[in-house]
């Protein structure tokens, strides 16, 4: 799974695009407003894959649109290619390839209509036959756009992103809906373009797809960035530290721990019952996935501190056995990510 490539092309020394502070509200039906954007700062440097991860309704499609120029910001600092794209005019516009969340247009021309329609957009388009290749469309070149399957349909919104040679290209939630084999297909495409040296920014509520293609990830929740960095690291440094359960005063118990075998050793000399065994024990190792469920606030993996009671403190005897002292079971589902 580890991306195992020579590190983001060097670039022209400033980053792709760079976000100080970004803020937009809505004000939505009966005046209600919403904050979808709360300060947001993001960096993409120059021939990274780098990955806007979060739920539905954190403001990744708002922030996206906002940094395409489609879209109007109330506050911050952007620059995108060098340029503000509330400013920016034609010739920046040529130099960014868009994939919006949702494009239906078009429908009745074909594969090879269309991306020959859109290589006159641009002031050096790619060859359009060279782009319907690189995407898997040579044998549906002749189909209706409203004939291809999903995928196929996500796969000729990449070819009229990419038609202009963009250096920068924005995907936003491009496999939503895919079934599993399209999805890897995809993720081939897009690391072929980044082999290619395009940056690419794109957007996904998959914690998997950014562990996939990513060489960094930001996690945005409630429009804000609440965790950056390369997708295993995601949570800081801690955030994959075992969990120890266990019941006792039959009230279950949790606690984040990187010392298991001291807490388990502590946990058996004062709760082992007459079978030598904790209530309810497991020493658990936290997932990538449930370290991102616990950033976007959907499940708490574990108290980071020593849950009030009576429960034993992590503190080991000197000269602890290295095996736990119970026959309890120490289950560690790792998760594939984990491990990367
Ligand atoms: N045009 C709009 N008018 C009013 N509210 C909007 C509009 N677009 C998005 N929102 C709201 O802003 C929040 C962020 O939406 P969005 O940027 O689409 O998030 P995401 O792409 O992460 O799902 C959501 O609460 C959404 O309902
Ligand atoms: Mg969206």
């Amino acid at each position: 799974m580890s991306r195992d490539t020579t590190p983001p092309r060097a670039g022209t020394g400033t980053p792709a695009i760079e976000v100080r502070g970004l803020t937009k509200r809505y004000v939505q039906r009966g005046g209600v407003v919403k904050q979808a954007v709360d300060g947001l700062d993001l960096t993409v440097e120059r021939g990274e894959i780098f990955a806007v991860l979060g739920p539905n309704g954190a403001g990744k499609t708002t922030t996206v649109e906002i940094l395409e120029g489609f879209r109007k910001r109330d506050g911050g600092e952007i620059q995108v290619l060098g340029e503000d794209p509330a400013l920016a005019g034609r010739a920046w516009r040529s130099r960014i390839g868009v994939v919006l969340q949702d494009s239906r247009d078009q429908a009745e021309l074909t594969v090879r209509e269309l991306v020959h329609h859109f290589a006159t957009f641009y002031p050096a388009p790619r060859d359009p036959e060279e782009v319907i290749a690189a995407v898997g469309l040579l044998e549906k070149a002749s189909t209706r756009a409203r004939q291809l399957s999903g995928g196929q349909r996500r796969r000729l919104d990449v070819a009229l992103g990419i038609m202009g040679d963009p250096e920068l290209l924005f995907l936003d939630e491009p496999t939503t809906g895919f079934d599993p084999q399209a999805r890897r297909s995809f993720w081939d495409l897009v690391l072929a373009l980044r082999e290619g040296g395009t940056t690419i920014l794109l957007t996904t509520h998959y914690l998997d797809e950014a562990a996939h293609l990513a060489d960094r990830a930001a996690v945005v929740r409630d429009g804000k960035v609440v965790a950056l960095g390369a997708p295993a690291d995601l949570g800081g440094p801690g955030a994959l530290r075992p969990v120890v359960r266990w019941v006792s005063d039959g009230v279950a118990r949790a606690e984040r721990t990187d010392h298991p075998t001291a807490l388990v050793t502590s946990l058996a000399a004062t709760l082992a019952g007459p079978d030598g065994e904790v209530p309810g024990l497991r020493v658990l190792q936290p997932s990538l996935e449930d370290v991102y469920l616990e950033l976007i606030g959907a499940a708490p993996v574990a108290p980071s501190g020593s849950p009030s009671g009576s429960a034993p403190s992590a503190a080991a005897p000197p000269g602890a056995p290295h095996d736990a002292p119970t026959s309890a079971v120490l289950s560690a589902p790792v998760a594939e990510e984990a491990s990367r």
